[in-house]
């Protein structure tokens, strides 16, 4: 895009297309660089364009050979541009036959029509479909499509219900009206691992779940994990599936988790593919997590789609949030709880904090692809959260039936979304609306006054200004706060209140004594919560908190504070945090899951994050120092328990990936972590070589690389797993994640010489790359090797796969926060990138946003 500047693209701007597509009809004959498309379309003047029926029609196309192109049968030249091709047409209804030639196996950017060890599959969200044929590839252009393929493949796949299938040939057709979006084929040799679902009015559905030859053994807990979020979809949400049949295909060369195709998912084949041996707890937890996702979108997203892409929270919090009810039911709340507010503030308050801060509805962009952020995703999904919060439970369930109702078939925007709500409960959702629309993390200061068995507590929002949103004003925001007495008990339960002001007061009555406030329970807004108490306090919060989550978060907030002072100060680690962890870790009532959380310690960007917030200059090294000082002190201090903690928490059961057996490998592992560095690594290694599963073999080659005992094991490691594509990613990733922060780069450098580092491949550039992004020390290291490294990578990268060369530009964003020395080798490799000719739009924004 050097030649021209990138458009910007506004939501204010929305028109409706001026034609509806009654109909599409496709047919593809396979070949590896010249797959032909023939398409024809119905199309019909739209009633709901404001400009009446027109002349001319532009459709989307990219990187098409145009063969052919004809209207009601007469052969037609539009007028063709990088973008797409216009043409006069007639006034009233017409059909647009068109035939095109691609190049699959030449389509390195995994967007549009492609090639994956050996089998064609798509990906056509969000602008895709316009790289496969001439089209309105806009997603409140809906219409139902018919697909022919032929193609010497005995698996040939398409959307819907099939109408002929047989080797080589196949027809299928979806009666639901669909946005090209959610289009999809597949094709190649590829094995079926099959299930079957009867859905709650009867419905036999077929699932099935493709595969390469040799992956047949990864399959089983994927559809379970299907046949889990169909039944919950109807038990939860009144959702049942509508086809005949159900498909997911995993594929290995993607760019995302999954795609949520209608009756055709396709996945990464990491976000599918699970077996004991092959695949750790948490992997198998995420597996759960993306299936029930994508099945979710069936009705948000697929049924009900977005009107344009700014709505694109419209699909994706919800989803998010959905996604996050079904593992809180299927395992275990709190913990899941704890675990997505970790992630949101690694990511989500990193990204508004930092100049590629956005609203959850976005009012401008370049490069859409760009807007797959935290922040749509994650906090899409905590807003959704807090409007359930504020309504309640039952008014939530009957805002969503009215949604489903008066929306099925619709592409919707976030203001049908508020208005169900506002119509189901009477409430004005003016107000709150400002969640979607301004951009950042409020903060929320706590000032409390004690008096004559009164506890005031006045709050007090402030968001900061920032590049989309010059003059912020109050958001609602729901704080839910319960009070603990001396003795320990609970003297008030949780109730939200409300809060709406810049600043606003709520009074306690009848206390006996001042109790302490538990805040921002269930961390019922995402918000930073400024509540100054004492380590006494904190300390009492951690023992007595009867809300999991804040009780989690009074040890959080202790080891931070206590990390921010020796980071500062040099000072020792916090007596009171250490005491208080360890009655804690060893509370045998307590769910082995969570007693592992709570020996987990804030990220090294959370501490960068909390002192940049602070006014201070994060320095990566001290942090680092820091961290391997609080490690070392819980290691000392919890010498005594550890060992029993590791024995007690052995299973001895056949491996289930299940809630319980991964809360208690997490416990152990977690022992194991801090005993390795009082052994020597001595108990890493008989782990290892006991290990039946892949949560104990890389727990334990974990440990022992900190312990310095790993290389025998790495070998070891790569000659077991050298054909096994997903395994070998945790290999490379794991030597990254393990370096010393002088050695990172260079051991990066160094896994990029390796033969099976086929960076083309998005997992394995990721296990090299986001792990070195993620390596705080290490990345940001003075010598600036890391930012060199991944910058020249991301030059590499960016021709051939400008999606994921632009989201690993995310690495660069926190930039303003460091030093001078570092913010300038930063900058330099920046302006490095930029200064390529030729540089992918994708690229070019993410860069040009975060240089600003
Ligand atoms: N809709 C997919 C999901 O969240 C993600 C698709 C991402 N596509 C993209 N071009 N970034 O399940
Ligand atoms: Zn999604």
């Amino acid at each position: 895009m050097s030649d021209a500047a990138p458009e910007t693209i506004y939501l204010s701007d929305y028109t409706a297309f001026p034609w509806t597509a009654k109909s599409v009809d496709l047919h593809f004959t396979l070949d590896p660089h010249a797959t032909r498309v023939r398409s024809c379309i119905r199309f019909e003047p739209n009633p709901a364009s404001p400009n009446g029926p027109e002349s001319e029609m532009f459709l989307h196309g990219e990187k098409l050979k145009l063969i052919h192109a004809k209207i009601d049968g007469a052969p037609v030249t539009p007028t063709l541009t990088n973008e797409g091709l216009t043409i006069a047409v007639p006034s009233g209804s017409f059909t647009w036959e068109a035939e095109v030639e691609i190049d699959p196996a030449n389509n390195t950017a995994l967007e549009g029509l492609y090639m994956s060890g050996g089998m064609y599959c798509t990906q056509c969200e969000a602008e895709g479909f316009r790289k496969i044929t001439y089209y309105p590839d806009r997603p409140d252009v809906m219409s139902v499509f018919s697909v022919t393929i032929d193609g010497p493949h005995p698996v040939l796949l398409s959307n819907g219900n099939p109408v002929v299938t047989s080797d080589n040939h196949a027809q299928w057709h979806d009666p639901w009206p669909k946005p090209a979006y959610l289009f999809a084929l597949v094709a190649g040799d590829l094995i079926a691992h099959s299930g079957q679902f009867t859905t709650r009015s009867g419905r036999d559905v077929t699932l099935n779940l493709y595969v390469r030859p040799g992956d047949e053994g990864k399959c089983a807990f994927g559809m379970q994990a299907l046949k889990d979020s169909m039944k919950w979809d109807e038990d939860v949400y009144g959702r049942e599936y509508d086809l005949d049949l159900f498909n997911i295909v995993a594929v290995d060369d993607f760019n995302m988790g999954a795609m949520e195709n209608k009756g055709l998912n396709i996945f990464n084949s990491s976000a599918v593919l699970a077996s004991q041996e092959t695949s750790t707890d948490l992997n198998f937890e995420r597996i759960e997590a993306i299936i029930a996702h994508e099945y979710f979108h069936n009705w948000t997203g697929n049924r009900i789609t977005c009107r344009d892409w700014f709505q694109l929270c419209l699909k994706e919090g919800l989803t998010v949030f959905r996604d996050s009810q079904f593992t809180a039911d299927m395992r275990s709340e709190p913990v899941k709880r704890i675990g997505d507010v970790i992630d949101l503030r690694g990511r989500q308050f990193a990204e508004d904090q930092g100049p590629l801060a956005h609203p959850v509805r976005p009012e401008s962009f370049q490069e859409i692809n760009n807007f797959y952020t935290a922040t749509i995703y994650e906090k899409g999904a905590e807003v959704i959260r807090m409007l359930k919060t504020l309504v309640g439970d039952q008014a939530y369930r009957e805002a969503l039936d009215l949604y489903f109702e008066r929306h099925d078939g619709d592409a919707a925007t976030i203001e049908d979304w508020l208005q169900v709500f506002e119509d189901t409960t009477g409430r004005d959702l003016s107000q709150f609306k400002r969640w979607y629309s301004q951009a950042g993390t409020p903060r929320v200061a706590v000032n409390e006054a004690w008096a004559d068995g009164t506890l005031t507590l006045t709050f007090t929002q402030t968001l900061a200004p920032s590049a989309t949103t010059a003059d912020p004003q109050p958001q609602v925001i729901p704080l839910a706060v319960g009070l603990i007495g001396k003795d320990g008990r609970e003297v008030a339960s949780t109730q939200v209140l409300e809060m709406t002001q810049a600043s606003q007061s709520f009074a306690f009555e009848g206390l006996t004594e001042a109790p302490v406030a538990s805040i921002l329970r269930g961390f019922s807004a995402p918000v930073v919560l400024d509540h100054p108490l004492s380590d006494a306090q904190r300390a009492h919060l951690l023992a007595h908190d009867t809300d999991p989550f804040n009780r989690w978060e009074a040890g959080r907030n202790l080891a931070q504070a206590s990390l921010l002072d020796m980071i500062r100060t040099g000072v020792k680690p916090n007596a009171a945090y250490l005491a208080g962890l360890k009655t804690v870790v060893t509370d045998a009532t307590l769910d082995p899951a969570y007693r592992a959380l709570m020996m987990g310690l804030p990220s090294h960007s959370d501490l960068a994050t909390a002192l940049h917030d602070a006014g201070d200059i994060p320095d990566p090294e001290a942090i680092h120092t820091a961290v391997e000082t609080m490690r070392t002190a819980q290691a000392t201090d919890l010498a005594e328990h550890l060992e029993e903690l590791y024995a007690a928490h052995q299973v001895s059961e056949a491996y289930q990936p299940d809630a319980a057996q991964s809360g208690a490998r997490a416990l152990a592992n977690a022992a194991l972590s801090l005993l390795s560095r009082n052994d020597g690594g001595a108990l890493a290694q008989q782990q290892y070589a006991s290990a039946d599963n892949m949560t104990q073999q890389l727990s334990a080659l974990g440990a022992a690389i900190r312990a310095g005992v790993g290389a025998p094991m790495l070998e070891q490691f790569q000659q077991q797993w050298r054909d096994d594509r997903l395994v070998m990613d945790k290999w490379f990733a794991l030597q990254v994640v393990q370096a010393k922060p002088e050695d990172a780069a260079a051991t990066a450098k160094a896994l990029t010489e390796h033969a099976d580092f086929n960076w083309k491949n998005p997992n394995r550039f990721r296990a090299v790359f986001g792990s070195l992004a993620m390596h705080h020390a290490g990345f940001h290291h003075g010598s600036g090797d890391g930012y060199r490294l991944l910058a020249d990578w991301l030059i590499k990268l960016d021709p051939v796969n400008p999606q994921t060369t632009a989201r690993m530009c995310s690495a660069f964003q926190t930039w303003k926060r460091y030093d001078p020395a570092r913010q300038s080798l930063i900058l330099e490799q920046v302006n490095q990138i930029l200064t390529k000719p030729d540089l992918s739009r994708d690229t070019t924004e993410m860069l040009t946003r975060i240089a600003e």
